[in-house]
């Protein structure tokens, strides 16, 4: 067997990270990509010689030619989705890269998205999530239910019809006595189901083994997280969460990879801090700064258009994720967004009602009523976007990136300092 060669990328904080432009970035030199969780909710924006091409479902990797992309078992696809984004990159002339589907994943059926939308209509204002309306959440309370329909079902239409029959008679049910909403007509519903079934037939494979035999065979394979670690469905800021295991580990339930295959474990922080959607977000600044930020970064949400909430770098949440993810190397992401916003805040601790917390809460409505405690450090005024080496930040960026590597004990690999894929600093990423 040959050395184990499988990278793990995730997300440090609430999303938006720039994992898309990472994963671009290291593709290259990966033979597999891999997408274990989560499904058309995510974002992930890649910009190729000034081109932006934006990922809901697919991995990030499907704009290298020839490679492997894989949807492992742990996602929840919607077909319509999947098929308008293989036909986009069709017709951009990009060559679909080669694509396997688990037969294990979950189908987004269209009454998940129509429920994920009423479902979160009827929350209170206090309570609202602020989903993206992909289907996510109600998706997988199907699978947890065992009442979810998974790619597989939609292969063999009497298997669907079978399926479908009860499914759809209970979401009828909810729909006209929970939200005094018409019924959906199963023909409305199966029909392009089957057309899905027949147009993803050629994608579905046993994904699970083809990882295996790419893992055995010393393949680089990189699995791409969506969303992060604040967003873990057991271990972020519940309920103001997603469906799925962001952190690490939710890598190998969702592929059928084992933890010891890992090589490495990358965490995307960016340099400061968003947040889409509600729930709490202890350094979200609602003045310039934040403003600033948010203009600066072009923080509005690549799923949704929604604008970010922005505000400074947690340290405090991020020790938290590099601990649940195991972290081992960092990619720091939009460090020229800091460029002229003067000296640079860092929230080290929180304050609660007079107490100092160096911990993370575990109790969401602590989160909610902490207020930051920061530190200062100096800001820098050039242009970075056209630094190719460490050396060629300013002194006040090089510390900046030094703080987050002694704070979070774990090498900064990468510094991205424009979308561009040419605008990074490696640091030995790729080595
Ligand atoms: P859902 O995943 O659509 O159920 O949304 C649940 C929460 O996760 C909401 O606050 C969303 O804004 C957030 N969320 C889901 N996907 C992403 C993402 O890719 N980036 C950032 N936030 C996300």
């Amino acid at each position: 067997m040959k050395n184990k060669n499988v990278d793990l990328l995730v997300g440090a904080q609430w999303g938006d990270e720039g994992k898309g432009k990472v994963v671009d970035l290291l593709g290259a030199d990966v033979d597999v990509f891999v997408r274990s969780q989560g499904g058309a909710n995510a974002g992930h924006t890649v910009i190729v010689d000034g081109q932006k091409v934006v990922f809901h479902l697919l991995p990030s990797g499907m704009l290298y030619p020839g490679k492997l992309c894989v949807l492992g078992n742990g996602l929840v696809i919607d077909p319509e989705q999947f098929l308008k984004e293989t036909a986009e990159l069709e017709s951009r002339g990009q060559a679909c890269a080669r694509l396997a589907v688990s037969p294990h994943a979950h189908v987004v059926m269209p009454y998940h998205k129509l429920l994920d939308r009423l479902q979160e209509q009827a929350r209170s204002k206090s309570r609202k999530i602020g989903t993206t309306g992909r289907g996510i959440g109600p998706c997988y309370v199907d699978k947890y239910t065992r009442c979810g329909l998974r790619i597989e079902d939609l292969l063999d239409a009497d298997v669907l019809r079978e399926r479908l029959v009860p499914l759809l008679e209970e979401k009828n049910q909810i729909l006209t006595h929970l939200y005094n909403e018409k019924p959906l007509p199963f023909d409305e519903i199966y029909e392009p189901a089957r057309e899905w079934g027949k147009a993803l037939a050629p994608y579905v494979d046993d994904t699970m083994t083809l990882l295996r035999k790419a893992v055995d065979g010393g393949q680089h394979i990189l699995l791409e997280g969506a969303q992060a670690a604040l967003l873990d469905i057991d271990h972020g800021t519940y309920p103001y969460v997603t469906s799925s295991s962001t952190c690490a580990a939710g890598a190998f339930t969702g592929t059928g990879l084992a933890p010891n295959d890992l090589k490495r474990i990358i965490s995307v922080v960016k340099a400061y801090t968003t947040r889409v959607g509600e729930g709490p977000m202890p350094t979200e600044d609602l003045g310039d700064d934040g403003e600033k930020l948010r203009q600066q970064g072009g923080e509005f949400g690549a799923t949704t258009g929604r604008p970010r909430r922005c505000g400074w770098l947690d340290m405090v949440g991020l020790k938290y994720a590099t601990a649940l993810n195991g972290a081992d190397t960092i990619a720091l992401t939009k460090l020229d967004v800091l460029t002229g916003m003067g000296p640079i805040k860092v929230c080290v601790a929180y304050d609660h009602n007079g107490t100092r917390l160096d911990r993370y809460p575990t109790d969401t409505r602590v989160l909610e009523e902490v207020k930051p405690i920061y530190e200062t450090l100096p800001g820098w005024t050039e242009d970075i976007s056209g630094c190719r080496k460490f050396e060629e930040l300013p002194a006040a960026a090089q510390d900046y990136v030094r703080y987050i590597e002694r704070e979070l004990n774990a090498p900064v690999k990468l510094v991205a300092v424009g979308p561009d894929r040419a605008q990074t600093i490696d640091r030995g990423m790729r080595d």
